[in-house]
């Protein structure tokens, strides 16, 4: 089949793996093709076996599969034959020289931009999937145009606001689509070729335009004021612990002012996941290369505010366990960052386990998809760590039980059973506000919820 269009993804990670498959789903008259550097992440994108879980990703992967989508080894050919490329590749925090600890680390997002002018015989149209610091696309320019004469590089910027657990239904129906370009005749046209395809099935009104710097910033201006929301209610939480009120309350009453809205104001053990500290990191970094500093200083209130929410809930569970955790049987209810995710990045998850295996306690992990992610993240930690697929297995024999993790499996659980196969005093700690509190106090347990009071049993 003559094909009308060749796009490639390189990247075949959370970002690329399902935008490409979602394109491809949309658009049958493209053939899409999804590259990356990491031959067994191809491979298991060719199995049975997603290399990620998401929620309706593996339908339209099996039916776009050897149609129009293709996961290929071959860089150096797909480059060469595709007109668009979507770029990405992680841009992790840099933990090395300058910057490090804030800036983004863009090796990666180079050495891929070397490869594309390297292979390209043709024009080709990049565009920046991943999160990256602004003007990072006329950098890219730079690159590309510094050498093969003839062939023209237009660069746009199309940053993903894709969430991860509910990635199908954001690709499916976005809130918008954002493309910036240069404001040029060629970079016009660039944008232009881009717009068409979202057209596929985004309706017009909702792909919007702006200029390269502006689409990303936006990207990480979206991502600072979604972590804010969350560092926001979870310093309300410590208030309403102080005080005695009710965090849940605030959040309905105050997300009812339609200026405000009730999303995200679920207070929890911190935020975690791929972009939020890294974008917010970023951001620090790029305002104090600019000189602003006061700017810089208040968005790094967020993640200081974040590292503050899961240190109290160490500390809450330490002093609430008579000070002492030597020994004791600690089950962590789930280790994804959320729900409906097998990634553990940045999971609070893996602050908690690390602090309370200081504390030498014993724990018992488990999560229904996340539990290999968790043991390779626990594996340069080390400690007394078992992984149990399991949930009732996971708490036989636990002084006390975390959730750290919103998945809805726990808050359907036996916990009369769980009570009975726990040692007594028996304690949760619901770490995401999941779980009926007052039912699992009257069945005997002492509850430990986020920005509510405790419901303990006298001493
Ligand atoms: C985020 C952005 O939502 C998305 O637009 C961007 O493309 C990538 O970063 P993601 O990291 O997948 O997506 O998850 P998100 O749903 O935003 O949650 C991030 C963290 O905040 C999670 O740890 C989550 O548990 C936490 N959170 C979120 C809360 O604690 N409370 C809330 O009310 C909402």
């Amino acid at each position: 089949m003559e094909f009308k269009k060749n796009l490639l993804f390189i990247g075949a990670g959370y970002v690329g793996g399902p935008s490409a498959a979602m394109m491809a789903y949309k658009c049958p008259q493209y053939r899409v093709v999804v590259v990356d550097i990491n031959q067994e992440r191809i491979a298991q994108w060719n199995s049975d076996k997603l290399p990620i879980y998401e929620p309706g990703l593996y339908e339209i992967v099996k039916e776009t599969r050897g149609r129009n989508l293709f996961f290929s080894k071959d860089i150096e050919d797909n480059i060469r034959c595709a007109e668009i490329i979507f770029v990405g590749v992680n841009t992790p925090t840099k933990t090395f020289g300058e910057g490090a600890g804030m800036a983004a680390d863009l090796q990666y997002w180079e050495k891929t931009a070397r490869h594309i002018r390297q292979y390209a015989q043709s024009d080709k149209i990049v565009v920046e999937k991943c999160t990256l610091p602004v003007k990072t696309a006329l950098a890219m320019e730079e690159i590309f145009n510094s050498s093969n004469g003839d062939i023209r590089f237009d660069v746009l910027s199309n940053p993903e606001f894709l969430a991860e657990g509910t990635a199908i239904k954001d690709l499916e129906n976005p809130d918008r689509v954002l493309i910036g370009s240069r404001q040029t005749a060629s970079g016009l046209r660039a944008r232009e070729v881009l717009v068409e395809i979202y057209e596929n099935w985004v309706p017009r009104e909702r792909i919007i335009t702006s200029d390269i710097w502006s689409s990303e910033l936006s990207k990480l201006v979206a991502n600072a004021f979604l972590a804010q929301r969350v560092s926001s209610i979870n310093s309300i939480s410590a208030f309403c612990e102080a005080a005695g009120a009710d965090v849940s309350e605030v959040a309905r009453a105050v997300g009812l002012d339609s200026r405000i809205g009730n999303k995200f104001l679920n207070a929890g053990v911190g935020f975690g996941g791929s972009c939020f500290q890294k974008d917010i990191l970023n951001l620090v970094y790029l305002c104090r290369c600019y000189g602003l500093y006061e700017v810089a200083d208040y968005w790094e209130g967020v993640v200081k505010i974040n590292e503050y929410q899961k240190e109290r809930f160490v500390l809450n569970m330490l002093r609430t366990m008579f000070n002492t955790l030597v020994g004791k049987k600690i089950c962590m209810m789930g280790f994804a960052f959320k729900a409906n995710t097998s990634d553990t990045r940045e999971s609070p998850a893996i602050y908690v386990a690390k602090r309370l295996l200081e504390e030498m306690a014993e724990l018992i992990i488990t999560d229904p998809e996340a539990l290999r992610s968790a043991e390779a993240d626990m594996k340069e930690i080390g400690g007394n760590i078992r992984f149990v697929d399991d949930p009732y297995e996971a708490v036989q024999g636990c002084h006390a039980v975390c959730v750290m993790t919103e998945w809805e499996l726990y808050s359907l659980l036996d916990y009369e059973r769980i009570y009975k196969s726990m040692d007594k005093p028996a304690m949760i700690y619901d770490g995401r506000n999941i779980l009926d509190h007052q039912k699992l106090f009257d069945i005997g347990f002492n509850v430990f919820p986020i920005g509510k009071p405790a419901l303990r049993r006298e001493r």
